[in-house]
C-alpha cells in the first residue's frame, strides 16, 4: 500500500494509513504469487469479509510486507475500493 501511494498508483487509497481499518487498499494477487504474500491475520480477514469484490486471493495491501522475492508480483485492483 505504501509503495503504491508513494508512486501515485491509482486505485489504492489507503485511507486509514495502513491500520487495517478501511479496506481501501484491497488488491487481488495473481494465483501464482499468492503464497509469497504471507498469511492473512484476523484483523485483515475481518476487513476482507466486508469487501464486496473479495476474491480467493484478495489481500489488503497494507498488510503485505514486500521483499526481494516478490519482484514481479502481479496484482489486480478492484473496480472500486469500499
Ligand atoms: S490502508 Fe486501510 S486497510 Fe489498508
Amino acid at each position: 500500500m505504501q509503495i503504491a501511494l508513494d508512486n501515485a498508483v491509482p486505485g489504492i487509497d489507503g485511507d486509514c494509513g495502513g491500520e487495517c481499518a478501511c479496506g481501501t487498499c484491497h488488491m487481488v494477487i495473481a494465483d501464482e504469487w499468492f503464497g509469497k504474500t504471507g498469511a492473512v491475520n484476523d484483523a485483515e480477514e475481518q476487513m476482507l469479509s466486508m469487501t464486496p469484490e473479495r476474491a480467493r486471493t484478495s489481500r489488503l495491501g497494507c498488510q503485505v510486507k514486500t521483499s526481494e522475492d516478490m519482484d514481479g508480483l502481479i496484482i489486480k485492483l478492484p473496480e472500486f475500493q469500499m
